[in-house]
């Protein structure tokens, strides 16, 4: 069978990464984060001190920055310019500021170029904000994954937690509905539901029935 494309959008929380990676795993396809591309420039300019608002030096540090994704023992690594940074861009500093870098039409022209070579030779799983509409509008299957706010705060607090990191529920909260405005209404490359794509509330239901779903979708050739 010819190894198709696969792009999952959908908003924080929604359980994209752990559904794609899942969806990827059983393909024998490549999964590829582009969220945790844009945590890792992020995270390169926090160390570096660049102002987030200052656009110019943001596009540059983008031109001049290599991001490699690769899966280990069924983990997701990501290094930047060779370093692994795989734990630091979960710290909710990055999640933070990451927003506002998405922002930059500069950053997001040199991630969408990464993104579309990291496709072209088929047989990937992509998840983001724009990759149904931008990154790859040819792609075979198509999917927006949501859930309610609450299960979607209730999820993030707990994937912290896991890695160490305890925040209120309140705070994750604000952050979510904060990232959710600022990926909603920027110009360039805005998180949005295309009409052929398949849309899927996750809201109760388990792992495996979200990626039942997609598989049977990819199946059928939609
Ligand atoms: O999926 P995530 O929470 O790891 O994504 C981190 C941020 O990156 C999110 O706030 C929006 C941004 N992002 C984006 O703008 N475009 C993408 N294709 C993926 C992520």
């Amino acid at each position: 069978m010819p190894k198709k494309v696969i792009a999952i959008d959908g908003p924080a929380g929604a359980g994209k990464s752990t559904v794609a990676r899942i969806v990827a795993e059983r393909l024998n396809y490549l999964y590829i984060d582009t969220g945790a591309m844009y945590r890792a420039l992020t995270y390169k300019a926090m160390i570096k001190n660049i102002p987030l608002e200052n656009e110019a030096s943001l596009t540059e540090l983008a031109e001049n920055t290599e991001i490699t994704l690769f899966s280990q023992e069924g983990q997701l690594k990501v290094l930047c310019d060779g370093t692994d940074v795989t734990q630091e861009i979960r710290d909710p500093k990055v999640s933070k500021n990451v927003s506002l870098v998405a922002l930059v039409p500069g950053v997001r022209k040199k991630m969408v170029r990464m993104q579309q070579q990291l496709a072209q030779k088929g047989g990937v799983v992509m998840d983001g904000r724009d990759i149904t509409t931008i990154v790859l509008p040819q792609a075979d299957c198509k999917i927006f994954l949501t859930a309610s706010v609450e299960e979607r705060g209730k999820r993030r607090c707990l994937e912290l937690a896991q890695k160490g990191y305890h925040v209120s529920p309140k705070k994750v909260q604000e952050d979510i509905d904060q990232r959710d405005l600022l990926d909603t209404l920027r110009k360039v490359g805005p998180l949005m539901q295309t009409p052929d794509a398949f849309l899927i509330d996750s809201t109760g239901l388990s792992i495996e029935t979200i990626v039942g779903k997609i598989l049977d979708r990819c199946e059928k050739g939609e």
